[in-house]
C-alpha cells in the first residue's frame, strides 16, 4: 500500500486537477481521498505536497536498442533511464538486430523487460519484414506476441500498394500503425534541414517537403483505407498543418513530435554539433513555431523523446558520418514543463501530451489515467526546481544529448509503476 500525500493531482482522462491523497493498493489505484491525510497509514507514505500527482507517463516512442545493439543501450538500463525521466512506460521501435518482425523476437523483448525492466514496455513490431518494405509482416503472430503496435521506424514505407494493404490489413486489429514520415528520394544525402544554416555550414540539406509529401501520402491512405495513422516525430510547419486538415476532416490520424523540435532549430547545428544531428533533422524557426501552435491548439496529440542513443565513437566523429539520434528519456519532461512556463500549454495538457493521449493512441488499458481500478502507475512531479542535465547524471549506456550542460526547471521527484517505487529523488537535490 502507498500513500501519496497533498498533491495536486492532475488526471485529464476524468477531469481532475485537485489537491488530494493518492492511494494506491495490490498494484492498482484504489482511490483518492480529500480533506485532511489520514493520520495512520498501513504503508509507506510520500509527501507530494507542492507536487503534481499524475498518471505515469508514457513515452511512445523510444529505441531501447535490445537485441542487439547493447553497447549502445539495453533494456535495463534504456528503462532506468525511463524511470528517472518520470516514464512508467515506454514504447520501443523495432530496428533492433535482429529486427522486431517475428515473434520470437516480441517475446524476447518482453520477457527480458519483466525480469530486469524499470517500466512497463510495449514493444513495437516491424511493419515490413527486415523493416525492406517489400513484404508485410505478420500481425496476427505479432500481436499475439503482444506487440501493441507496428513501425518501420527510422524508413519510410515507400511502397504505397504495401502501405495501403498494411493500412487495410491492421485496421480490424485496431492497432495504429506509426509512420516515420519522410520520401527517402527526396531526402536522400541530406543531414540537415535545407536552408540558409544548411548551406552556411556545408552540410548537405534534406528539405521539409520530404516529410510533408510523406505524410500527404499516408493521410490520403488512412482516408481510403479507414485504418489508423499515427505520424511520428512531425518537425515541419505544413505537417503539422496537415494533420490539422486530416482532423478537420473527422480521419482516425494523429501525431508526435520530439522535444528538440519543439526547442531547438537548424541554428544548434553551429560548431557542427552531432549531437544536435537526427533524423527528420532541426528544422526552422518558422517549422519550430508551428509545432508549437500544434502543441497548443490540440493538433499534435503527443510529446514522444525519440530516444536514440549512440555511442561516441558514432557521435565524436565528422558531421557526415555521425549518426543520426537524440536521447531523451531524461529531458523530455522538463522540455515539455518549458512550453508551460513559457505559457504555451497549461498543466493539463502536459499531461494529456505525456500520459492521457498516449494511452489512447496505443489503446492501453488501466494506463493513461488515475480513476479507481487503473494500474498504479503514477509520476510525482516537482515542477518547480532547477537543475541541471549533467553527462554524469544520464542512466543511459550513451550520452548523446545537446541539452547537456542545460539548466532546466521541473523533474520527477517518484516514479511508480505497477505499485513499485522506480525512482525516487533527494529532496532539494539540483542535479541528478
Ligand atoms: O534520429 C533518428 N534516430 N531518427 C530515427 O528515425 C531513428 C533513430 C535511431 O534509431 O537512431
Amino acid at each position: 500500500m502507498l500513500l501519496i500525500k497533498g498533491g495536486r493531482i492532475i488526471d485529464p482522462a476524468s477531469g481532475r486537477d485537485e489537491l488530494g491523497h493518492l492511494v494506491l493498493k495490490e498494484g492498482k489505484v484504489d482511490g483518492i481521498l480529500p480533506g485532511d491525510a489520514p493520520e495512520e497509514f498501513a504503508g509507506k507514505v510520500i509527501d507530494a505536497s507542492g507536487m503534481w500527482v499524475v498518471p505515469g507517463l508514457i513515452d511512445m516512442h523510444v529505441h531501447l536498442r535490445e537485441p542487439g545493439f547493447e553497447w549502445k543501450e539495453d533494456i535495463r538500463t534504456g528503462t532506468k533511464a525511463a524511470a528517472v525521466g518520470g516514464f512508467t512506460s515506454v514504447a520501443c521501435m523495432a530496428n533492433t538486430e535482429p529486427v522486431n518482425d517475428t515473434p520470437e523476437i516480441t517475446r524476447f523483448i518482453i520477457d527480458k523487460a519483466n525480469r530486469e525492466g524499470s517500466a512497463n514496455v510495449l514493444p513495437v513490431a516491424a511493419i515490413s519484414r527486415g523493416l525492406a518494405g517489400k513484404e508485410m509482416t505478420d500481425f496476427t503472430e505479432l500481436s499475439e506476441a503482444g506487440a501493441a503496435a507496428f513501425s518501420d521506424d527510422g524508413k519510410y514505407v515507400a511502397n504505397s500498394l504495401l502501405m495501403r494493404r498494411v493500412m487495410e490489413y491492421a485496421r480490424p486489429f485496431g492497432f495504429p500503425v506509426l509512420v516515420h514520415a519522410e520520401d527517402p528520394d527526396l531526402a536522400a544525402g541530406g543531414y540537415a534541414n535545407e536552408g540558409w544554416n544548411a548551406i552556411r555550414l556545408g552540410i548537405a540539406g534534406a528539405p521539409a517537403v520530404a516529410e510533408e509529401v510523406a505524410i500527404a501520402r499516408d493521410i490520403l491512405i488512412a482516408r481510403q483505407t479507414g485504418g489508423r495513422l499515427h505520424i511520428q516525430h512531425i518537425s515541419t510547419r505544413m505537417g503539422v498543418e496537415m494533420l490539422r486538415m486530416a482532423k478537420r476532416a473527422g480521419l482516425n490520424v494523429t501525431g508526435e513530435t520530439a522535444p528538440h523540435y519543439f526547442t531547438l532549430t537548424d541554428a544548434a547545428l553551429e560548431g557542427y554539433d552531432t549531437n544536435a544531428k537526427v533524423n527528420p533533422p532541426l528544422r526552422s524557426e518558422e517549422d519550430r513555431m508551428a509545432v508549437l501552435e500544434g502543441l497548443r491548439d490540440g493538433t499534435i496529440d503527443a510529446i514522444a523523446s525519440d530516444h536514440a542513443p549512440h555511442d561516441d565513437s558514432l557521435k565524436e566523429c565528422e558531421f557526415s558520418s555521425a549518426a543520426c539520434g537524440i536521447i531523451g528519456l531524461q529531458t523530455t519532461l522538463s522540455l515539455a514543463l518549458a512550453l508551460m512556463k513559457e505559457g504555451t500549454i497549461s498543466p493539463v495538457r502536459v499531461v494529456e501530451l505525456l500520459s492521457a493521449s498516449p494511452a489512447r493512441i496505443l489503446s492501453l488499458r488501466g494506463k493513461g489515467t488515475l480513476a479507481p481500478g487503473a494500474d498504479a502507475d503514477v509520476t510525482v512531479i516537482d515542477p518547480e526546481t532547477e537543475w541541471e542535465f549533467r553527462r554524469e547524471a544520464i542512466m543511459s549506456k550513451s550520452k548523446n544529448s545537446p541539452f547537456i550542460g542545460w539548466k532546466l526547471r521541473g523533474r520527477a521527484v517518484a516514479t511508480i509503476c505497477r505499485g513499485i517505487i522506480r525512482h525516487e529523488a533527494a529532496r532539494g537535490e539540483e542535479s541528478f
